[in-house]
């Protein structure tokens, strides 16, 4: 009996102190957070400082009424709760050349919780997750997904808010990407054209493709093959189709020794054609016309090639065989 009349005057007491703090008068420097008439807004992993703060006034702007009497229009949202209110104390998120959909019309809620979250940020959710809710998932469904999509890492690339690079990048071209892999990669004595450009998008669709390494057409990248053109549709889109077709040639290519194309002797065979890949770097390489400075993914440690070019022809210098030589006006006898 004792403990329940306790209970009783407990919080008729509390409301009492309350009141004696200030609290239904409007302006009072009273604190929300303890009047447990509303649900905790600060129970969550993360919570906004001036929440955890209990300057629930500085959002919340008292209109003079007398609240808790007065329910509706006690307290008045600077902007209705939207981004002029978040401007009182964050920095523009609105001020760059490409503005976010939501952020343009002022929904800095759509994303975040204005009070709490157990997400970092007090966001929504976390992740891809957060994109997902307005964008749609199926189309970032690719048989090989980019490894920080697969990872959720969206705003490993994009800019959440704003950006002056289109779709809110956070790097124009090739700046991005190197954000993440490594620059060494795509510099040297030769750098193919593209990627010199820095357009790294002509050969890989950044966000997947149904090819491996996210090309854009098909390339094959096994050592041997029996050749069809089909297997490097991706040079191919660029290049001229004709420098591995015929034996003999005094146009199509400039790896010709006389009349003999070379590019034929290597590539085109019908069960060991080799790829371009066991000579040329698809981006950079330390020697003349991206030719690697060892043979790639053969053994285990790739097997060196030196090249060096003349006006009219070169020589390699490979582990497979003794040093040859071409030139393209006077045929070269290797022995
Ligand atoms: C950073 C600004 C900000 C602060 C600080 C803030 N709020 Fe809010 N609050 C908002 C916004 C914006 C809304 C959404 C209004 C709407 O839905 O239209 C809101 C809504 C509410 C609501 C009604 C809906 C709901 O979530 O239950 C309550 C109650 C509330 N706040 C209580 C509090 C309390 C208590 C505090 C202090 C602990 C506080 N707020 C601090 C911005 C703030
Ligand atoms: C009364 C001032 C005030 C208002 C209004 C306000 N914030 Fe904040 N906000 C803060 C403070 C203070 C911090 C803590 C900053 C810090 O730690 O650097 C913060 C932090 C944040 C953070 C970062 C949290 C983190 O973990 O780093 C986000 C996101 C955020 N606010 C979003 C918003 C949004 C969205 C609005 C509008 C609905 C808003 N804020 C309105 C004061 C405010
Ligand atoms: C599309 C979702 C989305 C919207 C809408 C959004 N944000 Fe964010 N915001 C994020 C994400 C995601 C982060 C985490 C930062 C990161 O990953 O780089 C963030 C981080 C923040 C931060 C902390 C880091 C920083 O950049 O300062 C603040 C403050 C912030 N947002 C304020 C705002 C304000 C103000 C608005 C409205 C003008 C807004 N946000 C609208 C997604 C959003
Ligand atoms: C609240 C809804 C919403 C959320 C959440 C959201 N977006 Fe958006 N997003 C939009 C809208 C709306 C547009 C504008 C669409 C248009 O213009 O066609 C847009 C456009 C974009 C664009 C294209 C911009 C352009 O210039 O065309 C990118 C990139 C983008 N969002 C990335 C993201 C990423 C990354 C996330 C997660 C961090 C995300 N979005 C979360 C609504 C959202
Ligand atoms: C590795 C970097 C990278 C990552 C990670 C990334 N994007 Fe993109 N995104 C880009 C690039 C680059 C573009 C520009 C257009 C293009 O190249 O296809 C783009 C374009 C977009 C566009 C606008 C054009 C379109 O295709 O609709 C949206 C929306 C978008 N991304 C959303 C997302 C979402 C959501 C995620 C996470 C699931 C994400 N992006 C992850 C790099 C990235
Ligand atoms: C946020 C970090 C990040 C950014 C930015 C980024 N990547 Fe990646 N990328 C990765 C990770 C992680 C992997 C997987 C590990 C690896 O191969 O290094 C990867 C792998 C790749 C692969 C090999 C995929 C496979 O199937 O083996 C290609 C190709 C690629 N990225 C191209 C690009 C291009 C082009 C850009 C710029 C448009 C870019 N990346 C920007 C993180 C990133
Ligand atoms: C001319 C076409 C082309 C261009 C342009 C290009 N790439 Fe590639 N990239 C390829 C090919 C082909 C492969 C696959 C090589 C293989 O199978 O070993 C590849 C593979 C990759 C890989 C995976 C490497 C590995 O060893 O796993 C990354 C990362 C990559 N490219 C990033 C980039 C970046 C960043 C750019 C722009 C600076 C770029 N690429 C421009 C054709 C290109
Ligand atoms: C998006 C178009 C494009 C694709 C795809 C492409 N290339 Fe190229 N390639 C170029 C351009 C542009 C040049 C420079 C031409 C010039 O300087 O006259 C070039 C030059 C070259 C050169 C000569 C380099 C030099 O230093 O003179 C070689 C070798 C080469 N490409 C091989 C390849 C191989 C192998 C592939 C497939 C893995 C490929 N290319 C795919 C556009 C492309
Ligand atoms: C055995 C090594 C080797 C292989 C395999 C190889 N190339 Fe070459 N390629 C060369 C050499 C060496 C040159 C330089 C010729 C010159 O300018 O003297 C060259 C030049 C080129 C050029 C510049 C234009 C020309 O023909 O002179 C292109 C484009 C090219 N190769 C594309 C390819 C493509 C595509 C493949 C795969 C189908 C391929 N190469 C396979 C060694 C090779």
């Amino acid at each position: 009996m004792k403990i329940r009349l306790f209970h009783g005057i407990l919080p008729l007491a509390g409301w009492l102190l309350l009141m004696s703090l200030g609290f239904g008068r409007g302006a009072g420097a009273y604190v929300l957070t303890s009047c447990n008439c509303h649900p905790s807004k600060t129970e969550k992993k993360f919570v906004h400082k001036p929440v955890a703060d209990s300057e629930c006034q500085k959002c919340h702007k008292p209109s003079g009424q007398n609240h808790p009497r007065v329910k509706k229009g006690a307290f008045v949202l600077t902007d209705n709760g939207n981004a002029g209110l978040c401007y009182e104390c964050h920095a523009h998120k609105d001020n760059m050349k490409y503005v976010h959909g939501p952020i343009g019309s002022g929904d800095c809620r759509a994303c975040h919780d204005e009070h709490q979250s157990d997400n970092r940020y007090q966001l929504k959710a976390s992740g891809s997750k957060l994109c997902f809710m307005c964008h749609d998932k199926d189309s970032f469904d690719r048989k090989y997904p980019h490894p920080p999509i697969a990872e959720g890492n969206c705003t490993g690339c994009h800019e959440p808010h704003q950006s002056d690079v289109k779709f809110m990048l956070r790097g124009e071209g090739a700046k991005l990407c190197v954000l993440c892999h490594d620059k060494g990669m795509f510099a040297g004595k030769s750098v193919h054209g593209p990627v010199a450009k820095g357009d790294c998008n002509a050969c890989h669709a950044t966000h997947g493709t149904s090819n491996p390494r996210l090309l854009r057409k098909y390339f094959n990248r096994e050592f041997y093959m029996p050749f069809s053109k089909d297997n490097f549709a991706l040079c191919f889109g660029c290049h001229n189709n004709q420098i591995a077709d015929d034996k003999l040639t005094d146009v199509e290519t400039g790896f010709r020794n006389g009349l003999t194309n070379i590019h034929y002797i290597h590539v085109n065979k019908l069960d060991k054609g080799r790829s371009c890949k066991v000579c040329h770097d698809p981006h950079a390489s330390s020697q003349m016309r991206l030719i690697s400075a060892k043979i790639p993914d053969f053994g285990r440690w790739g097997i060196p090639i030196r090249y060096t070019k003349t006006d009219t022809g070169g020589t390699c210098v490979v582990g497979c065989h003794k040093p040859k030589s071409y030139d393209r006006n006077q045929a070269v006898f290797n022995p």
